[in-house]
């Protein structure tokens, strides 16, 4: 870009942001961002996290109105919570993949199936699938919840990675899953960590639980998003491979700007949704409250039961 070019764009950008931060303060709002965003929406948003953080957030704010920069599920997730506040999610067509592999006729099956068998649904699922639900659970507390149940048998949707890490920590129950994955980190092989680990011999991996079981076993560590990040701040390694979406690195390296971060894969972990949103976009959703998440009541209280059920045991 040439340098008027460049000066030009600066003062665009500044000024975009100026006019959110006023917009923000305005409507009484507050934007939350998942940890895989672009650069600049991380950077202007009041919270980035993983799924977990930001529902619990969502739940507790006193903001009028949240402008959920994500996908669809966590936007609506925040609904779910907070049915009184007007929840906005700046692009209308940011889906999660893995959300939308599992219907809820696909559910009502599974369960007069496995009747009398809980059902623990990660966030990452729509509301109609978690209103058929007992409760959900996140990356980050998987294990916690499905170790309150009693029951031998569970039964874990849509994610069957994430059901077959937490099966590790159960080996007296049976942990039983649907064939739905997230396609970016499904894609992740066990060839591709090796590759890594011989090139960075003295780095830590750690894997999101969303990847395969060849890829979990290579592991030094799985964690959530902010996991990772946690992680990278408390060991006292300095080098890391990391998988999960490649958009967990830019967190990584401005928070630890002394230590060094790798991605083992990172053509194939691009989740397209998560780098919609522009701060246009964002400005877009506070002027115009675009795009509305509007959920029916009956759907939206049902859901609200497993989500609610999950924030209380965290
Ligand atoms: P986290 O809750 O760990 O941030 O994960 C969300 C997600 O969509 C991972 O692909
Ligand atoms: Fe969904 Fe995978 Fe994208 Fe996460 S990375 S939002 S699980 S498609």
């Amino acid at each position: 870009m040439e340098y008027k070019n460049l000066i030009d764009f600066d003062s665009k950008r500044r000024q975009l942001i100026e006019d959110i931060l006023k917009l923000k303060k305005e409507r009484k709002a507050i934007i939350l961002a998942h940890n895989y965003q672009p650069p600049e929406i991380q950077d202007i948003a009041d919270l980035r996290g993983d799924s977990l953080e930001l529902s619990l957030k969502a739940s507790k704010t006193d903001a009028e109105v949240i402008v959920f920069c994500g996908v669809f599920f966590m936007a609506e997730t925040a609904k779910i919570v907070s049915p009184q506040k007007r929840v906005l999610i700046p692009v209308a067509g940011a889906c999660c993949d893995m959300a939308n592999m599992i219907t809820p006729e696909d559910v009502k099956r599974l369960r007069d199936k496995h009747s009398e068998v809980p059902v623990v649904t990660y966030v990452n699922s729509t509301a109609e699938v978690k209103a058929l639900s007992d409760i959900c659970c996140t990356s980050a507390n998987a294990v916690k919840v499905v170790g309150t149940f009693s029951e031998r048998q569970i039964l874990m949707l849509p994610d069957m990675n994430l059901a077959r890490y937490v099966q590790r920590f159960y080996p007296e129950k049976e942990i039983i899953f649907f064939e739905g994955f997230c396609p970016f980190h499904h894609q992740l092989t066990p060839e591709d960590v090796k590759r890594a680990k011989e090139k960075y011999p003295n780095a830590v991996f750690i894997a999101h639980p969303e990847c395969r079981p060849e890829v979990i076993d290579l592991a030094d560590y799985v964690a959530s998003t902010s996991g990772m990040l946690r992680l990278a701040k408390e060991l006292p390694h300095k080098e890391f491979i990391i998988g999960t979406e490649i958009g967990l690195l830019y967190p990584l390296r401005k928070e630890n700007p002394e230590k060094i971060f790798h991605h083992p894969a990172p053509d194939k972990m691009l989740c397209p949704s998560m780098k919609k949103t522009r701060l246009e976009d964002v400005l877009n959703a506070l002027e115009n409250f675009e795009f509305e998440v509007e959920l029916p009541e009956e759907i939206r209280s049902k859901a609200y039961q497993a989500v609610k059920r999950m924030l209380e045991i965290v």
